[in-house]
């Protein structure tokens, strides 16, 4: 028999603790331990003893190669590295809204002509969901069940095995032998694990959606993530509308493909050159670059906008939207020490355009760029894009894939790239090396309207 046990979970990270905490330990959020009855029975112990089990050597395992499915979606195929994995678990996270059900709807609809597909819709209603699939085209062969209970969900999946199911959302599922409320830390772990569990053992390929919510009673999908076999992230500007998909965590591929999409009244399209999205500023003012990243497979022009302004803080603010806390304040650092952009009295805001962030080394000199550009009151030259790791002694390091790099720029029509010494040229573009900062700054920047000398 299993009892009831009276625990706080957290709905942020899952943590679980004895008693009731303002902060979570764990992962340090505020008012997000929420009461949850367990049950004191580890889930999944079904009784009888266990005779062992024979051991796998594993050059006899047998593993379908290269067997990925196509989704028929190529920018989610991109950031699930070639296509779907069969039997894998995969979590779409993201904000209310931002288009997690529309993107998986069109993958489904796309699958359901060579396969079976099943959408198990906790969140809308079959019309709700005929309505969405009408905009994007059609139904199609979609199976859908619109159902929130754990086992019927489960029962169903084994009895059909489908070879691709959407779960939308986890968070509505649950199983009423908990106790506790759908949503909860607990409901949603035991919905994914049993949903593994079908997904491994019936071969049915697993879409979860997870909503990112601010709300302590729901549980996030950072709850899930050890989980699962890939974490995708759906994020984004609301207002704007592009959408960057990424995957987080990938079993089978790398985490750094980007697939970029514009929501338009037909649904998800593909943004085939998002340096054109993302890499044009609209004119030519101080505190503004253009950077060239690589992002997984793919290179990437970035605008860079930077505001820098005097403050009479003591500890002078340095805020980064999509760019690494730590990495700014390194090129800060650098900027006042090894070229000469004194920035001690000033709070500096950095801001990469279109909500997409940058992990990438390569990305430091169109950073620092933009703020010297900005503390200097001068633009950089028209035309001009770049591309360096800057190192803490103020050299300009050489970085991967630059001719790829090169090819982005010239293709987009920069006339002339700041690059690190060393970098070759094969095509027809001006480059202009630097060996350190302070020399890639003064030939990045139009020193006609500079405000300061
Ligand atoms: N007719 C339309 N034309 C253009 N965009 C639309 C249209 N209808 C809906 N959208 C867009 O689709 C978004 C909703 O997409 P979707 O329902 O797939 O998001 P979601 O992430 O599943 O949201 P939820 O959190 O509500 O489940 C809306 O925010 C809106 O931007
Ligand atoms: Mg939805
Ligand atoms: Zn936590």
């Amino acid at each position: 028999m299993a009892k009831a046990a009276v625990q706080h979970a957290c709905s942020e990270c899952g943590y679980t603790t004895g008693k009731w905490l303002g902060r979570c330990p764990d992962c340090g959020s505020w008012g997000t331990l929420v009461e949850e009855r367990a049950l004191a029975a580890a889930p999944g112990v079904r009784g009888g003893a266990a005779a062992g089990r024979p051991l796998l050597r594993l050059v006899e395992v047998e593993a379908a190669d290269a067997a990925r499915l196509p989704t028929g979606v190529p920018e989610l195929d991109r950031v699930l590295g070639g296509g779907l994995v069969p039997a894998s678990l995969v979590l779409v996270s993201g904000d209310p809204g931002i288009g997690k059900s529309t993107l998986l709807l069109m993958a489904l609809r796309a699958m359901s002509a060579e396969r079976k597909v099943v959408l198990v819709t906790g969140e809308e209603s079959p019309a709700q969901v005929k309505l969405r699939a009408d905009r994007l085209g059609g139904g199609a062969a979609v199976d859908v069940l619109a159902e929130t209970n754990l086992d019927e969900v489960c029962a169903t999946l084994e009895r059909e095995r489908p070879e691709v199911c959407v779960v939308d959302s986890v968070q509505t599922l649950y199983a009423p032998e908990l106790g506790s409320a759908p949503g909860s830390v607990a409901q949603v772990r035991e919905a994914a694990g049993r949903l593994l569990r079908v997904a491994k053992e019936h071969g049915v390929a697993t879409f979860l959606v997870g909503h990112v919510t601010k709300e302590g009673a729901v549980a996030g999908p950072r709850v899930l993530e050890h989980l699962v076999d890939c974490v995708l992230h759906f994020e984004g500007d609301r207002y704007r509308s592009h959408r960057i998909l990424r995957a987080v965590k990938n079993r089978f591929g790398s985490t750094n493909e980007l697939g970029v999409f514009e929501m338009t009244s037909e649904g998800l399209a593909a943004v085939a050159d998002p340096s054109e999205l993302f890499g044009r500023p609209d004119e030519e003012q101080p505190g503004s670059a253009v950077v060239c990243t690589i992002e997984g497979t793919r290179p990437l022009l970035l605008e860079v906008q930077a505001l820098v302004s005097p403050t009479d803080l003591a500890m002078p603010r340095r805020v980064g939207t999509g760019v690494d806390p730590k990495r700014l304040s390194m090129v800060v650092a650098v900027l006042g020490r090894h070229a000469g952009v004194a920035l001690g009295a000033a709070d500096v805001f950095v801001n990469v355009a279109g909500g997409v962030r940058i992990d990438e080394p390569g990305a430091d000199l169109g950073v620092a760029l933009a703020i010297a550009s900005a503390a200097r009151g001068a633009p950089v030259k028209r035309g001009v894009a770049c591309f360096g790791e800057i190192g803490l002694t103020g050299r300009i390091r050489p970085v991967s894939q630059a001719e790829r790099r090169l090819a982005e720029c010239a293709k987009l029509g920069f006339s002339e790239v700041l690059v690190p010494d060393g970098t070759e040229s094969r095509g027809r573009m001006r480059l202009t090396a630097a060996a350190t900062l302070r020399t890639a700054i003064s030939a990045g920047l139009d020193a006609s309207g500079s405000s300061e000398g």
